[in-house]
This record gives structure tokens, C-alpha cells and sequence, in this order.
């Protein structure tokens, strides 16, 4: 999550990302078990000059970092000609504390790392800009931390542009989440979810849906309806799924989430193999989720019938009962959300539903996400 939004909100605020694997190949995994391929290797990066070098946190992805040597001398020389650096989560304690680059700054990071930090200069907020350091605090963060970052860039107005953009700042009157014609999901075998993939899906749904899934121990599979299991999602990631739709079609799920991206929604739409697949759900009193873009293939494979849904403000008008407002909709066996900075709230929402209030609780507190107390 930590990467893959910091790379996408980035991206969308016009910088130019390059992700680098400190590791010998390309593809890595990352700790919620999505496989993620960078651009290049750290050794490509070694004599360029770059605006902002930021860390994602992780275990033990912060110690590989740290192990670095190369990636040691970019944040370093970084650091001494005054350009922007940062971290997120375990990277401040695990990685920038060793390297000697938090001195005499104020820092914040993950609160179960928060000991290790120089007592005096500790801080506790979610977000702590000193200089050129950046600090922030984990997963739930990740969006605050890339929009911090992006000020600091692009200065005040793209920042709060971009914010909009992602549904950060949803008005406060409207609650977070509204449930419809209530039935119990809760299933007495470890829930399993499907997430149809496609070039162009957006990757911080995918990504940040499958991480919070996987923490509260959904068995998650990722199946791509293109012809390889690598895709390309929307702002330029590179995800590989676990399977693809054709080897993934042949067991039962218990929810099917659809993530947006428009580009990946209409190649959602036109997989006859996902379409059979999306019907056989229905038809058999299964969930069905959809966040963003995405309620519309459910919509126009006649999924939706009467129920109540949201979905991103550019096609919610395409629906026969919408509901505007709540991040969340959730009608009888239906889930719905509007996308981008909304799913993790989205996610969370259906780990409560299988399994209680307190676990979603308990996730988001390993989150550092803000989550209502009942
Ligand atoms: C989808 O993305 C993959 C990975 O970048 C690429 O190899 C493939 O050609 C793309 N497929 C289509 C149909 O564009």
C-alpha cells in the first residue's frame, strides 16, 4: 500500500517515478504478498539526480533497504545537498535512523516502532515535515504522506486538487458508510475473495483492498483476465496476479470484487469468461463488490436490479438506484464504493461483515487508519 499509492499519487500530481528494486531482479514481493515489478534496478539510479527519494515501510522490506549500500549513498547525498527525502511506517526507524539521516529532525513512524526513535525528537502525528525529511506513519498514512509530498513539489493548490481528486476530503456530514436490507456474510470457513484484474485497473484499489483483506486473513486470489498474469495498471504499475480468470474460474468464491480504473473497467466488462462468472454469483446468493468505475459492469451485466450502490461521482448516474454521500454502500449481499482513497474504508467494511466489528477495529489500528469505535 505504502509504495503503490505513493507511486500513483505521484503520478497523478505530474511527477515522474522511478521504482527501483534493491533486490537482484525486478519483481519483488511486497508484505501483504502482491507481486510488484520496478522499473529498474537501484544500480540504474546511482548517478541521477532526483527531487525526492521516499521509502515505503514494511518488514523486512525496511532492512533490505537499509542493506543497500547504493540506495544508502542516493538518500544520503541526498540528504547533504538539501533535496527532498523521506519515509513511511518502519522506514524512518529501520532505515533512515541507521544511515544517520534523522538527525536534529523531528520524525514520526509506525507507533510499534516508536521506541526506537531519539526520544527528544520523537513526535506522534501522522504526517511530520522537517526540512527536507518527511515522516509518516503507516499504511492508513499512505495518502497523507504522498499528499505532503506532493505540496511540497507542486506547492499548495495541486496538492489540495489531487486530494479532491482521490476523495480525501469527503464532507464530514455524510457518514462513512450506510447498509441497506441487512443479511449476516459471516461463513464458517475461512471467507475467500476473488479480484479480477485487467491492463488498466486501478492499482491502489487493487492493492489496498487485497493488503487489508489479507491482514484480517481473507484467503485473497488475484486472477488476471488478460492473456498473462502481469498487468499494467492504470497510473503504470506492474502487478502480477496470482492466476489467471481461467484457472481461478473453477472454485467458489465467497465475494467478487471488481476494483475501477476506467481503462481496466471496460476490460472487465467485455471478459465473458468474468461476465458467466459475475451471473453464476448472483445466481447462487453470493456477495458481489465493486468500487470506482467498476458498479457499472455489475449494472450493465443486470446485476444490480433494485439494489442500492455507489460508485465513483463521474458514472454514478449510470446506476438505477444510486446513493450519493457514503463512501460505502452495503445493500443486502452488494458492496459498493467510490473508489480511490474510499476503499480502504470500503475494505474494512467487508472484513466487519465476515467477521465482526472488532477484527475490522484491529486491523485498522495496524493500519494507523482512523476507525470509528462502533
Ligand atoms: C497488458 O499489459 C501487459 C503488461 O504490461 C502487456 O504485456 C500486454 O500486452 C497488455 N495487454 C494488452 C491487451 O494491452
Amino acid at each position: 500500500m505504502e509504495a503503490v499509492i505513493l507511486v500513483d499519487v505521484l503520478r497523478r500530481a505530474g511527477a515522474e517515478v522511478t521504482v527501483a528494486s534493491v533486490e537482484p531482479q525486478l519483481e519483488v514481493q511486497a508484505s501483504g504478498g502482491t507481486k510488484l515489478v520496478a522499473d529498474t534496478r537501484i544500480s540504474t539510479c546511482s548517478d541521477r539526480v532526483f527531487d525526492l527519494v521516499a521509502l515505503p515501510g514494511g518488514m523486512p522490506g525496511s532492512a533490505q533497504l537499509r542493506d543497500c549500500e547504493i540506495l544508502k549513498k542516493i538518500t544520503s547525498k541526498q540528504a547533504e545537498e538539501k533535496r527532498l527525502y523521506g519515509g513511511i511506517s518502519t522506514a524512518p526507524a529501520v532505515t533512515l535512523l541507521p544511515w544517520g539521516l534523522l538527525k536534529r529532525k523531528r520524525t514520526t513512524c509506525h507507533p510499534a516502532f516508536f521506541d526506537r526513535l531519539p526520544t527528544f525528537w520523537a513526535v506522534k502525528s501522522h504526517i511530520q515535515v522537517s526540512g527536507e525529511l518527511t515522516t509518516s506513519q503507516g499504511p492508513g498514512t499512505s495518502f497523507l504522506f504522498a499528499l505532503a509530498l506532493v505540496e511540497q513539489l507542486f506547492g499548495e493548490s495541486v496538492a489540495r486538487e489531487i486530494g479532491e481528486l482521490l476523495f480525501m476530503h469527503s464532507a464530514d456530514d455524510k457518514p462513512r458508510k450506510e447498509e441497506f436490507n441487512k443479511v449476516d456474510w459471516a461463513v464458517s470457513h475461512t471467507p475467500r475473495v476473488l479480484v479480477p484484474v485487467a491492463n488498466g485497473s486501478e492499482e491502489i484499489e487493487i492493492v489496498t483492498i487485497v493488503d487489508i483483506l489479507r491482514r484480517a486473513k481473507v484467503d485473497v486470489v488475484v486472477a488476471s483476465i488478460e492473456k498473462s498474469v502481469k498487468i499494467l495498471a492504470s497510473q503504470g504499475v506492474k502487478i502480477i496476479a496470482d492466476k489467471l480468470i481461467g484457472d481461478a474460474a473453477g472454485s467458489i468464491y465467497d465475494l467478487i470484487i471488481l476494483p475501477g480504473g476506467v481503462a481496466g473497467t471496460e476490460r472487465l466488462q467485455k471478459s465473458r469468461i468474468l461476465k458467466k462468472l459475475l451471473k453464476e454469483q448472483d445466481a447462487a446468493g453470493r456477495i458481489l463488490g465493486a468500487v470506482c468505475s467498476s458498479p457499472t459492469v455489475l449494472h450493465k451485466h443486470g446485476l444490480l436490479k433494485e439494489n442500492k450502490a455507489t460508485a465513483h461521482p463521474s458514472s454514478i448516474t449510470e446506476l438505477s438506484n444510486p446513493v450519493d454521500g457514503p463512501k460505502v454502500v452495503i445493500d443486502g449481499k452488494l458492496i459498493t464504493s467510490m473508489g480511490l482513497a474510499t476503499v480502504s474504508d470500503f475494505a474494512l467494511a467487508i472484513v466487519s461483515k465476515f467477521f465482526g466489528h472488532a477484527r475490522a477495529r484491529s486491523v485498522a489500528e495496524g493500519l494507523v487508519f482512523e476507525y470509528p469505535r462502533s
